[in-house]
Parts: C-alpha cells; structure tokens; sequence
C-alpha cells in the first residue's frame, strides 16, 4: 500500500513540469468509431475531461467508421471505394448521419458525468460542436462520382477559439456542410490535421488501433523530425492505410505549424496520459526539430546535472564538484535535453592557448543508456571542438576507457598530459589517460 501511495507520488512529480508545460495550450485530438465502441472509451472520456480540468484547450476529432460499417451491414448496403476512398451514396450519407448523431451525443453524454465518487465529479464541462468546419464536394475523380465524399473547404477557427476561451471542449465530427447546404462525408483525420493547423495548435493526437510506427528494420520508432517520417513515408507500400496515412497527416501537420504530433496506440487505455504526462511517451512523436537537443549548458542546467553525476560520485567513479564549481565550470558544459530534462552531459576545459582540451564527466543517465545517445553527444562536442581549433582532446576515466577507445582515443602515460594537469594527476584514483588528436 505504502509502495503503491509512493509510486505515485513519484509519478505525480514527475508529471507536475508537463501539467504546468500543458496548461493554456491547445490540444486537437483525433478517436476514431473503434475506440467509441471500445470497453475502454468511458476512461478515454475521463482522461479528455482531465485535460479539460487542467487548463488544456481540448478539441476531439471523432471518427465513425466502425459504427458505419455495422449500420451497413444491417442494411445489406455494399460501400463502393475508389483509391481507398469510399463513395458515400445517398444510403450510405444517412448511415453516416445516424452515427454522428448517436456518437456526438455520446460523447456528450460522458462528458457531462458528474457522479460524486467518479473521476467527473465537479467537472461541470460543456460541449461545443457545430458548424465550424466547410465541406466541398470531391466531385468526380477518374471518372467516379464521389457523390457526397467531400474535402475539408475551411475551418472556423476564431469560432473554435473563442469556444476554447470559454472553457468548452469542441468535438467536431466528419460530416459537414457546404455552402449550398449539402451534408459531405469527410476524412476525420483531415479534420482534425486541418483544424490543428488552421489552431496553431501545440499539439496533435492521432490516436488508432495500431502498434505504432516501426523503422525498416522492425524497430519501434518512439521519435523523429517530419523529414525523418518523410524520408520513412517513401518506404510505405500503400500510403493511404494505417500507420502511414496518419504519419503522413502527422508530416503535413508539423510541416505546418503544429509543434508535435504524437501517434498513440488506443488499446492501451494510459496511452493518452502516458503520452502527455511523461518523458518518454508511449507513442510515436513527430516533430520539426529534433526532441533530443544538444546544447550549451545554462545555469537553469545546475541542478539536473548534479542529479546525473551525483550517484558516479558515490560510487567513486567520477571526482566530486561542488555546487559552486559547476556554477563558475557552467560555460564549459554540452548537455543533451530530452524536452527540458538533462539526459546526458560532459565538459570541455580548453587551455589557454586553444588548441588542447580535457574532457570530463561524460555522463549519460542510466535510463538513456546504450542507446547511442553518449556517441551522439560526443560527436557534436568533438565536432564543435574542432570548429574551435582544438587539436587534442585528453581525458582521466576509471572505468570508460573501453567506450573512450570506440570513440577513437588511444591509451597515453601521465607524462603525456599537458603539464599543469601532471601536477595535479592523483595517483590514488589510478585513472586511466586518453588521448585523441582532432587533426
Ligand atoms: C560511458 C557512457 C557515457 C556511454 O554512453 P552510452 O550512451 O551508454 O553509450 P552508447 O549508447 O553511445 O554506446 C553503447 C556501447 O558502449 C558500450 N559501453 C557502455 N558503457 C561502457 C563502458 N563503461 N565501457 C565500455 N563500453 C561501454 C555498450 O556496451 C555499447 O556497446 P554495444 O553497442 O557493442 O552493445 C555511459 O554508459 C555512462 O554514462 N556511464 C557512466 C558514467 C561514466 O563512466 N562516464 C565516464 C567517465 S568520464
């Protein structure tokens, strides 16, 4: 019980920078009918609903498909599909309507829960939905009418925001109206890519019954750029199924203004938390720049470096500094920054004439570790050394020479140190000396 009451408290401090990094931004999250028709949609709605408490400007994109499907098939109608896209008849158009409505309302209905021991209690949230999407017809395509299959025309966003200011989460469905009055069926996942871009939104969620995004060699891939996921779209067989009509939506969005997109399996039923209230994630992220930065380190970086070399220290493996060393050694620190947090740093100590440096306390946390993410750090601080005119890099390490030797340094004798550094070589600690020239 005690464990149980700890583990979470760990998980709420954890979570508290992303509660307080979320709050006021937008978020568009997409759902599709399966999820609607999941078990586990009640706790998905909750999750929404927590959001929404905690100051998220929350729009949900919903998708029918699933419920569609089922009314079809009661009806004996056969969709006809043309390049992946169905053709919505007149038959098909009504299925589609009888879903939204039976779906928005729904969703509505477990929004408004309010049951004292529930996780709604007080949360006194209201819905928002209407017109704020304007549907075109697709017309004809090859010769096939798509009758009313429709394309997004626009997205009322100043009417979304201003909904969003009053607290409300919007829901916006696939169907919508054109000009002259017609109801067209559109794609949800355009929707809602078009709505966050139109937003400015922080943050697009596709969520869908898929494992995830996997590399070409089978590796789940938890992160990449948009071109990364762009140069990846080309390896796709069809690139209007899942995963890659949503990775391909999640490029287009970045490429936009969306600042993050994340790809999240809706099976799981945490998957929606896990993704926004933790470091890592559970899904796939999609962003412009890369999520793992190197870069100079700041004063802000202080404390989250004494978190990573701390327990070294203890373990006598890397020399003690103290706060006040690292505050005047600061400027001399890269770190690696996964979203605000220090996963990885080491420090350059370039002597005064330019050209020699020594490298210390490379660290890179143990939850990071072997995943490449030292090489990646110590080949852009060997790369801007370099840059700088440095011709030699040393190093004193107990129990890295191995990792050292890969990285291309060589094993060099105390008297093979600059002098200065002899002096104050202690013979104690035994380390071992490395050596790299740049040239
Ligand atoms: C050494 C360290 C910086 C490497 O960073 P990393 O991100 O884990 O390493 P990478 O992912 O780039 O490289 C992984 C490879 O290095 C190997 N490796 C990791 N630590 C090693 C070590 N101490 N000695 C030898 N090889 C090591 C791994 O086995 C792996 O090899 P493989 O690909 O053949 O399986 C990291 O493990 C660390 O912080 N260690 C503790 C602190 C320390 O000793 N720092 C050096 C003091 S100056």
């Amino acid at each position: 019980m005690i464990t149980d009451k700890k583990n979470f408290l760990k998980w709420l401090r954890g979570a508290a920078p992303y509660i307080r990094e979320h709050s006021g931004k937008t978020f568009v999250i997409q759902i599709d009918g399966d999820l609607v028709a999941s078990d586990h949609f009640q706790g998905f709605v909750h999750d929404i609903a927590l959001l929404n408490t905690l100051g998220i400007r929350v729009v949900v994109v919903f998708g029918v498909r699933a419920q569609v499907e089922k009314l079809l098939d009661e009806r004996g109608i056969q969709s006809v599909y043309h390049h992946n896209l169905r053709v919505t008849d007149k038959a098909a158009l009504e299925c589609f309507k009888e879903a939204v409505g039976s779906v928005r309302f729904e969703i509505e209905a477990k929004l408004s829960m309010g049951l004292p021991n529930s996780p709604m209690a007080h949360s006194d949230i209201t819905v928002s939905s209407g017109n704020f999407v304007t549907a075109r017809p697709m017309g004809v395509i090859d010769g096939t009418d798509m009758q009313f299959t429709g394309s997004l025309r626009k997205v009322d966003a100043d009417a979304i925001r201003s909904r969003l200011d009053n607290g409300d989460v919007v829901l916006l469905s696939p169907l919508a109206t054109s000009v002259t009055g017609e109801v067209f069926n559109l794609s949800a996942l355009s929707v809602a890519t078009q709505t966050a871009i139109e937003l400015g939104a922080d943050k697009l969620i596709l969520s869908f019954n898929y494992d995830g995004i996997n590399g070409v060699d089978g590796e789940a891939l938890h992160q990449m750029t948009d071109s990364e996921a762009e140069t990846l779209l080309q390896t796709a067989g069809d690139v209007d199924i899942a995963p890659w009509v949503q990775l391909a939506g999640a490029v287009q969005a970045c490429k936009a203004s969306v600042q993050r997109v994340h790809l999240i399996d809706d099976r799981d039923d945490s998957s929606l938390l896990i993704e926004l209230f933790t470091r890592d994630g559970i899904g796939t992220l999609i962003s412009h720049s890369r999520f793992d930065a190197v870069r100079r380190a700041g004063h802000d970086d202080i404390a989250g470096i004494m978190e990573l070399i701390e327990p070294l220290v203890a373990q006598g493996r890397l020399v003690e500094r103290s706060i006040e060393q690292l505050e005047s050694d600061i400027d001399d620190f890269t770190v690696l920054d996964r979203d605000g947090a220090v996963i990885a740093c080491v420090a350059t100590h370039v002597n005064a004439g330019g050209n020699i440096a020594e490298m210390a306390c490379m660290v890179v946390h143990p939850d990071y570790q072997n995943q490449g993410k030292g090489q990646l750090l110590y080949q852009q601080v060997e790369n801007a050394l370099k840059k700088q005119g440095v011709s030699k890099v040393f190093l004193l390490t107990t129990q890295a020479n191995h990792w050292f030797i890969e990285q291309g340094f060589v094993e060099a004798k105390v008297d093979d140190l600059p002098l200065a550094r002899q002096d104050l070589y202690n013979y104690q600690r035994n380390s071992k000396v490395l050596l790299k020239n740049l040239d």
